[in-house]
């Protein structure tokens, strides 16, 4: 989730640029850079950490003249956050932002290094720049060389270039992440990757649709679709709220997330699939070596994403897998031997407990590999390798797209491993892979289902306590859905095994006890209704969530048939994750900040 300005105008350009990308500071970013042509002379500059070490950085550089401008915060997923790493990308004359990940950076690189190009960073941006000034050779324009370079990129994308050979111009294009450009009476262009650094700069914007690609001059807009025709800009009038559009205009920070899991997740799977196999470029073939258990540790709704893992990991792969809640782990003078790999599991990659137990493995001697969101934290730079989630930053204290894609990366793990194990055949690997590229649509929020859940909430909001009940994977849902419950409403709510209510649980039934049963199709489905039937003969209130009916229950939310029970589960996470946000909603909560939380629990 990078963040991308532009600017093309007379105006203060550095100021421009600065103030905008701290607009979207919200976004999360390990580095940021601008670059400024103007006078036909480029002047560059990066800077990791916060932003005013680039606003330090900046503070002699004046820009006084025309100018075509980018600038760039980055939320690394290829490189680590180095000012190397940091966007702008530099090529000869030409310099390049852009937020997304090029799937066939690997190939372009390799014949770009082979015709003696000198690449300068790890990152896949670079060779946007450097494959454009390789077609500039040959093309009778930049806009020609731009067109090109665009149709050979493969992935996600929202670019934004600058070039000696074309000064006064910016080139963009666009392709699965989100851009914007802004004009206003002064005959200025904006850009932006969200609508935020164009309040109060812009009176009307253009979002620009996937395919899109173009340029900016002083006097000109040109947009040309996927297939090089030209199109007419469609303008609409900015909003004027900042935080309201820094929330994309949903109410909370934590309902923007539920509804970006698709959108994340597929940056989660990008790069890291093709029909055979799973990828994973930042792992040694040789990290599992010698492993014959796998000891997954973390906290709260990491540690559910772990107990998650474990049936997925014993399932595909065959490998022993045990799970640990950190805090208890660090205190029970545990068996650590070094024929475990040790996984960490955290969102934020500071949690004190989980760390202290990444500590603990590696003066064990374990192998330790960390599943995380926010690269170069503290667990990033301990471990001996690591996966990044690529969520983007996540505002919402209450987990969701961060469990969502650490999910989708264990699942992609068990994969990995059944391959080098050779515990799944190639068509069984072959077909998860296809059931794991359906996994984004899963997750997309349809209006009737959140309308139908914001309504049933209102029967939510007393009674003596919740019981979130389901099986095998869908118990650790449970879990975390009893968590999400609890965390933002402050009503009791427990996860329990659907197979353990028999064994003393059952007692509390009664209408006051209100039981959230999850009944996929596909796993264990008869046991599951027949748990929950035990239930509904005491007379506890159900809401069932499943593809089939259950007549039984007293609520029902009808999820979508699918083919196998992990869409399901990630259908079902959407749905427990919206309950949550629901009946906190109609209890006037703080959804965002909910009381005696925080984000990152970085003390005991
Ligand atoms: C989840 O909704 C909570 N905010 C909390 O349980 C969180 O998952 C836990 O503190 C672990 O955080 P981490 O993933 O950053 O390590």
């Amino acid at each position: 989730m990078c963040g991308i300005v532009g600017y093309l105008g007379e105006k203060d350009t550095k100021g421009i640029l600065l103030s905008g990308l701290k607009e979207l500071e919200y976004r999360g970013y390990d580095s940021a850079g601008i670059a400024v042509l103007q006078k036909n002379d480029f002047q560059s500059y990066k800077a990791v950490g916060k932003l005013i070490n680039l606003e330090e950085k900046t503070k002699e550089f004046v820009t006084d003249s025309f100018a075509a401008g980018i600038g760039h915060t980055r939320w690394a997923t290829h490189g680590k956050p180095t000012e190397l790493n940091a966007h702008p990308h530099l090529g000869e004359s030409s310099y390049v932002v852009h937020n997304g990940i090029i799937e066939n950076y690997a190939q372009l690189k390799k014949e770009l290094v082979a015709e003696g190009v000198t690449f300068l960073s790890q990152t896949d941006t670079e060779v946007i720049v450097h494959q454009f000034e390789k077609n500039l050779k040959s093309a009778t324009s930049a806009f020609e060389a731009f067109t090109k370079t665009v149709s050979e990129l493969e992935g996600a994308y929202a670019i934004l270039l600058v070039t000696k050979s074309e000064e006064k111009t910016i080139f963009f294009a666009k392709q699965g992440s989100p851009m914007l450009v802004g004009i206003n009476a002064e005959n200025e262009k904006y850009f932006a990757s969200s609508d935020t650094p164009l309040i109060g700069q812009c009176t009307d914007v253009n979002y620009f649709e996937d395919g899109d690609y173009g340029y900016v001059t002083k006097d000109e807009l040109a947009i040309f679709d996927i297939t090089g025709t030209k199109k007419e800009p469609i303008f609409q009038k900015l909003s004027t709220n900042k935080l309201s559009a820094q929330k994309d205009g949903y109410r909370f920070f934590m309902e923007k997330e539920i509804y970006e899991q698709s959108t994340v997740i597929s940056d989660t799977l990008l790069g890291r699939l093709t029909e055979t196999e799973v990828l994973f470029d930042e792992l040694d073939a040789n990290l599992f070596d010698g492993i014959k258990e796998i000891k997954l540790c973390a906290c709260g709704t990491s540690y559910h994403s772990a107990l998650t893992a474990s049936y997925m990991f014993e399932r595909h792969a065959r490998i022993k897998t045990s799970v640990e809640v950190a805090s208890e782990l660090r205190y029970r003078d545990p068996i650590l031997t070094t024929d475990t790999l040790f996984v960490v599991i955290s969102q934020s990659g500071e949690t004190a407990d989980t760390l202290e137990t990444l500590k603990m493995a590696k003066k064990a001697g374990l192998k330790t590999l960390v599943i995380c969101n926010v690269d170069n934290s503290s667990m990033v730079r301990l471990a001996d390798a690591s996966i990044l989630t690529r969520a983007g930053v996540e505002k919402g204290v209450a987990s969701t797209k961060a469990f969502a894609t650490q999910v989708t990366v264990f699942w992609m793990l068990s994969l990995y491993l059944a391959k080098a194990k050779n515990t799944l055949t190639s068509d069984e690997i072959t077909k998860q892979i296809q059931l794991l590229r359906e996994v984004p649509a899963s997750v997309q929020v349809s209006d009737t289902i959140h309308e139908k859940i914001r309504r049933l909430s209102k029967r939510y909001l007393n009674g003596h306590g919740f019981f979130f009940i389901g099986r095998d994977v869908f118990f650790p849902l449970a879990l975390e859905g009893a968590l999400k419950l609890k965390e933002i409403s402050y009503l009791h709510a427990e996860g329990y095994p659907s197979g353990e209510m028999k064994h003393g649980p059952i007692a509390l039934a009664d209408p006051g006890l209100t039981t959230i049963a999850l009944l996929p199709q596909h796993l264990l489905y008869e046991k599951s209704k027949s748990n929950v039937e035990e239930l509904s003969a005491r007379d506890a209130t159900i809401c069932a969530i499943s593809p089939l009916v259950f007549d039984k229950a007293d609520d029902y939310i009808p999820t979508k048939e699918h083919t196998d029970y992990m869409l399901e589960f990630f259908e079902m996470m959407v749905v427990v994750q919206l309950l949550s946000l629901e009946i906190s909603v109609r209890l006037g909560n703080d959804v965002d900040m909910p009381r005696n939380l925080a984000k990152s629990v970085t003390v005991e």
